[in-house]
């Protein structure tokens, strides 16, 4: 009852324009980590987790990795990537060769761990890729809690917790026609997790947790002091190591 009045309601008021280009700004790799990060990657084994089209993967390979690596599930930007590149210390795949486990020096991964449905296990195959002494490094956000948390479903700041999982599910069946009935469902996935749950996860990984840092959304570090970091961040960077 509750979600056919609030499916009425959105179908009502909210559009979607699945026409409309992706943001194409995305900070580089040096301006998320830190400056130093092009000397880190030179000369060191890379792994990009869960690349995408593969831009920070060649940018890494550009900066002198001996090899860089770009891992991602789908096949098809796999094969796009590679037919791509013209640099001979940059590759993509589908999982990590077996003649490679355990040598990465380092490995990156941006942007994907709010849409993992299972991090805890990426979490594992990232520990197998490593050397130990090997670091990775993670950015990923916004999470649940931000404003915008719900990605297309956050029509207006925390529309995704207002509305019911099966309203909003309705109202973007209107725009998509995959067959997606939960938000873990839709293109790329949506985990639903917390700060607090993505460091739990963490802390149980294994990995050394050297840093977790919450970058406070722009103009709002006073707040997040106030109603707590899970409301307030833009970004979640996280540094771990293999022991
Ligand atoms: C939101 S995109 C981010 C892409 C890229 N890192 C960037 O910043 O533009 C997350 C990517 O992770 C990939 N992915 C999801 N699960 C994966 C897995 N188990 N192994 C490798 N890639 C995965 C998805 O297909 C998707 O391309």
């Amino acid at each position: 009852m509750i979600s056919n009045l609030q499916f009425s309601f959105l179908k009502t008021f909210y559009q979607l324009d699945v026409g409309a280009p992706a943001s194409e700004y995305r900070l580089s790799l040096d301006k998320i980590f830190d400056d130093n990060f092009p000397q880190k990657v030179s000369g060191k084994f890379v792994v990009d987790f869960g690349c995408g089209l593969g831009g920070d993967t060649k940018t890494m390979a550009e900066w002198g990795a001996k090899l860089s690596l770009g891992l991602e599930i789908r096949e098809e930007l796999v094969k796009s990537n590679s037919e791509n590149i013209q640099l001979s210390n940059c590759a993509f795949a589908t999982t990590l060769p077996n003649d490679l486990v355990q040598k990465a020096d380092l490995i990156i991964s941006i942007d994907a761990f709010e849409h993992f449905s299972h991090p805890d296990q990426i979490l594992k195959i990232m520990y197998d890729c490593l050397r130990p002494g090997g670091e990775a490094y993670i950015s990923f956000g916004p999470t649940w809690y931000h404003p915008f948390g719900g990605h297309l479903f956050s029509i207006f700041p925390w529309a995704h917790l207002i509305f019911t999982e099966k309203a909003l599910i309705r109202w973007r069946s209107q725009f998509y026609k995959d067959g997606a009935s939960k938000f873990g469902e839709v293109a790329g996935g949506l985990n639903q997790l917390s700060i607090a749950q993505f460091e739990d996860l963490f802390n149980k990984s294994g990995f050394i947790v050297e840093d977790l840092n919450c970058k406070p959304i722009r103009g709002q570090r006073w707040l997040q002091k106030i109603v707590g970091r899970e409301f307030m961040t833009s970004m979640v960077l996280v540094r771990l190591k293999k022991p």
